[in-house]
């Protein structure tokens, strides 16, 4: 099953560009840029991965992002991203970035875009990964810090196909950043949104509604509302479901009673991501093994979810029928 899964051509769509930072390019930025971390040795730094809920986890994560400085320090964390990519056989990813984690730290925009967009490029040339980007707004900031930061991008639409919504769930529903929403859909960016992590179902809702999303980051809560599901499964509207995450975050206790599987039976278009590789114990090979074993999915299964990442991708139709035809004859 491991070399059938390596195998699977597959893309990734919900990734966090800061969650693949691992804690041994974390040192060596830290030492790099002079910046002082709360850890003394990488094994102290994976003790502290130890996570109740989302935000215990952010308020590490956001700590480890301050290694991030130059614009070099974006090329390698998103070129150590790609290197692993190739070895599990991503061929299509599409990476969130934030932003606003980086300009209040008094980073420039052009330095966090210019590197991660420089890493992609190369990706492209030199690993023969497709790629695009994708700006996430930080939901526990405010409307107008969002507003200031969709200024920011409109200088680098050519590198950011659209627009994502992550950060603490619960208490900042999607309604929040309507308008921001509304002036990027109007500036020509596609939408995507977190949404029923810890959050609950009103939320996705709103989303769709609201926010006009082209995909759901999550949405495993959706199960809880028949009528939504309805919705999610008549429009097939893509959830990119993170297994580990949910795990690590304690949204399911463990690996076997997490929902991929009903997701699925109830007609949803689900795929498998893995959100932040370096913290939630594996990247998105190691999500599909644990998902096999623990769910025990079958060939079939396995195919399914790599097919639904393709056609869940911001890709062309010509270049989807590609890769899901080569799937399909595995
Ligand atoms: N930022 C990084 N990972 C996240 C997640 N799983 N949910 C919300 N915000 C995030
Ligand atoms: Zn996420």
């Amino acid at each position: 099953m491991r070399d059938f899964i390596q195998k699977l051509p597959k893309a990734e769509l919900h990734l966090h560009i800061e969650g693949s930072l691992e804690p041994e390019l974390m040192f060596e930025l830290s030492k790099r840029n002079g910046i002082e971390i709360p850890f003394k040795s990488v094994e102290e730094i994976k003790k502290a991965y130890d996570f109740h809920n989302l935000q215990s986890f952010l308020d590490i994560y956001y700590q480890g992002a301050n290694v991030l400085i130059k614009e070099q320090d974006f090329y390698d964390m998103t070129w150590a991203y790609l290197l692993k990519c190739k070895e599990d056989n991503i061929v299509h990813t599409e990476i969130f970035f934030d932003p606003q984690t980086h300009t209040d730290r008094g980073i420039e925009f052009d330095v966090v875009i210019n590197g991660i967009d420089r890493a992609l490029k190369d990706g492209r040339e030199k690993l023969d990964i497709s790629s695009e980007i994708i700006m996430c707004f930080l939901r526990h900031l405010d409307e107008d810090a969002a507003f200031k930061t969709l200024d920011q991008a409109l200088a680098h639409k050519d590198k950011i196909i659209g627009v994502g919504l992550d950060s603490s769930e619960v208490g900042h529903p999607p309604s929040k950043f309507e308008r921001v929403f509304k002036k990027a859909l109007e500036e020509g960016f596609l939408t995507v949104a977190h949404a029923g992590e810890e959050g609950p179902t009103e939320y996705i809702w709103e989303a769709l509604d609201l926010l006009k999303v082209k995909r759901i980051d999550h949405g495993v809560r959706s199960l809880e509302d028949e009528k939504l599901v309805e919705r999610l499964k008549e429009e097939q509207m893509p959830l990119t479901v993170c297994p580990l995450s949910n795990v690590k975050l304690c949204v399911f206790d463990k690996l076997s009673d997490h929902n991929l599987k009903n997701l699925m039976s109830s007609g949803l278009l689900v795929m498998i991501n893995s959100d932040d590789p370096s913290y939630f114990g594996g990247y998105l090979g190691e999500n599909f093994i644990q998902c096999q074993k623990e769910l025990d999915l079958s060939r079939d299964e396995l195919k399914a979810l790599a097919i639904n990442s393709f056609k869940s991708a911001f890709m062309s139709e010509e270049n989807k029928s590609k890769w899901i035809k080569q799937i399909e004859q595995l």
